[in-house]
């Protein structure tokens, strides 16, 4: 659609308590901010116009600064943070201009994100009205009780869910509004506009674009940040 306005939203307000130690979002990957890697991703995006960083109200000035440095190509703006993941979307919704058409939701602690993924998701929305970065398992999946082995779960048709979340503005805010009004909380945001019967497409994720979540993927992330930066794009 010609004139179509796409906002980027970034939840950046999360403690980071399964990591431990430094909040994640804040902590250095080369010589930059985790959050700020991601920022710059989709700033450089040629289809993104605009983005919005959920942060606590407390580190707004210091992340300010650190944006107006980063000079990135898009104008940012800043939401206060909510008690929970969904709470902290919601408040970057409302902090929306009015003319935006698409929103694409993306957690700050992806930073391995390409731009033709977020290219397909753009694509997704424009098709489906919805659409969400997903890889289908591979791994066997079973129960178990921490201790043994339960049944074996079949495998086919399950998707690990991952961002960007992509929908129309509209679809959105309508999602989120129902979704306070019933008392649903779900950790991704596509699941809310599911719940409305709205179509979800389907865009072929990566294994690269995981969310750091434990010591280990922290790690993981280091390791791979120098293999990531020389690597086409
Ligand atoms: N997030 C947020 N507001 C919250 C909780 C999470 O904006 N109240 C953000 C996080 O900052 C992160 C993304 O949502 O960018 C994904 O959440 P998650 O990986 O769970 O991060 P944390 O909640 O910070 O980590 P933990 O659950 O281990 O405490
Ligand atoms: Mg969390």
């Amino acid at each position: 659609m010609a004139g179509e306005r796409i906002a980027a939203i970034m939840p950046a307000a999360g403690s980071g308590a399964r990591l431990g130690g430094e909040r994640k979002q804040f902590r250095l990957l080369g010589d930059e901010p985790l959050l700020l890697r991601t920022a710059r991703v989709f700033a450089a995006h040629p289809q993104i116009d605009l983005l919005v960083l959920t942060l606590p109200e407390a580190d707004h000035a210091e992340i300010a600064a650190l944006l107006e440095a980063a000079a990135l190509d898009v104008p940012v703006l800043l939401a206060p943070g909510g008690a929970t993941r969904q709470a902290s979307v919601r408040s970057a919704l409302r902090r929306l201009p009015p003319d935006v058409d698409m929103v694409l939701v993306h957690d700050a602690v992806r930073p391995f994100i390409r731009a033709e993924q977020i290219s397909r998701v753009i694509e997704g929305v424009r098709t489906t009205g919805a659409a969400a970065l997903a890889v289908e398992l591979t791994d066997t999946l079973r129960r178990g009780d921490r201790a043994r082995f339960g049944e074996t779960i079949p495998r086919d048709g399950l998707y690990r869910m991952q961002t960007p979340q992509g929908a129309r503005r509209a679809w959105y805010e309508e999602a989120h509004a129902a979704a306070e009004r019933d008392g649903v909380d779900a950790t991704d945001d596509v699941a809310l506009v599911q719940r409305l019967g709205y179509p979800v497409a389907i865009v072929a994720g990566g294994p690269l674009n995981m969310k750091v979540t434990t010591p280990a993927d922290w790690e993981l992330a280091v390791a791979l940040w120098p293999f990531w930066t020389s690597m086409e794009t």
